[in-house]
């Protein structure tokens, strides 16, 4: 189970480089990988100039505490981003983390379907690598708007990882793009609702677009099955004192992403 023990940690960069259209792969290394648990995050510190305060809110697909290197992917969207590309191995600053709660196991016994888009995927890699630790089968559906803008290594990864040995699931993982130049031409969702027909799941982990999102978590209810999502939302401090990453809830008022979150029961949540 995740640890609440957030705080300032130094971090260096061991690597930085792009893995697929404006989508690149950072490995740190930071004692916070002994830390944080798999859907948590991390508030990045992007050396700038006096005007860049904010942090930057990341996930992670992978940490390792013994080496202490933990590997992040992230879209090049804004200046933040851009000038985190330009931090080059050995640039140093700080983080704050683990920062909220991540991914809950499975309550009941299954196999997990696990839907990422574009770069929902990091935290989905670390659910998926969460359940095979526990010998857990999963299925997972990987989208992107095009093939350029596919982590093929990790996908490569999630087809890969092994320690299912107690279900024999046969993994299936489909990968689909807006525009059919990868695998399945469609939506995630579409994926998900093909293999919903072929098989049964105990649990759905998403991350991605928001309106995504809304549809897996649609699909799940209609399924009866239970759902987490990941949620993304604009952040100020990260830590439940600005109040600017508020999520609305079915039963009324808001939670707050940066704590409450990143990870809600999909259906508490007013999509
Ligand atoms: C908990 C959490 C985990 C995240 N994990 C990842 C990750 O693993 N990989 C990754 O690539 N991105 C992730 N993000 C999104 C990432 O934080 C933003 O893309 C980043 O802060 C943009 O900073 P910027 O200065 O480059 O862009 P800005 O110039 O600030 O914005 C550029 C564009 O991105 C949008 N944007 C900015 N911040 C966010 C945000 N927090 N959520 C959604 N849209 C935003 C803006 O509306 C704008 O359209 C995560 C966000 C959160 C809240
Ligand atoms: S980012 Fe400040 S309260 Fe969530």
């Amino acid at each position: 189970m995740e640890t609440t023990n957030t705080a300032l940690w130094p971090f260096e960069v061991v690597s930085n480089e792009p893995v697929a259209q404006d989508i690149w792969r950072l490995v740190l290394q930071s004692g916070v990988a002994a830390q944080i648990a798999p859907g948590q995050f991390m508030n990045l510190q992007v050396p700038g100039d006096g005007s860049h305060i904010l942090r930057i809110p990341l996930s992670f697909a992978s940490a390792h505490g013994p080496s202490g290197t933990v590997e992040i992917i992230y879209a090049v969207v804004g200046e933040g981003t851009r000038r985190l590309s330009q931090m080059a191995a050995g640039s140093t600053s700080t983080l704050v983390g683990p920062c909220g709660h991540g991914w809950r196991l499975p309550a009941q016994e299954g196999r997990s379907l696990l839907v990422a888009g574009g770069v929902g995927l990091p935290p989905i890699v670390a659910a998926a690598r969460m359940l095979a630790a526990q010998s857990l089968g999963f299925d997972v559906v990987v989208g992107a708007q095009t093939a350029y803008r596919h982590v093929e290594s990790q996908i490569d990864l999630l087809r890969g990882m092994t320690a299912c040995d107690l279900c024999d699931c046969g993994r299936r993982v489909l990968v689909t793009t807006d525009d059919g130049s990868l695998g399945i031409q469609g939506f995630t969702t579409e994926a998900m609702a093909q293999l919903l027909a072929e098989r049964g799941y105990a649990q759905v982990y998403t991350c991605g677009p928001n309106v995504m999102m809304a549809g897996v978590a649609r699909l799940a209810a209609d399924a009866g099955i239970a759902c987490q999502a990941s949620l993304e939302r604009m952040m100020g401090c990260g830590f439940g004192a600005c109040s600017c990453c508020n999520v609305p809830l079915v039963r009324g008022g808001y939670a707050l992403c940066c704590q409450d979150g990143p990870v809600f029961d999909a259906q508490e949540v007013a999509w």
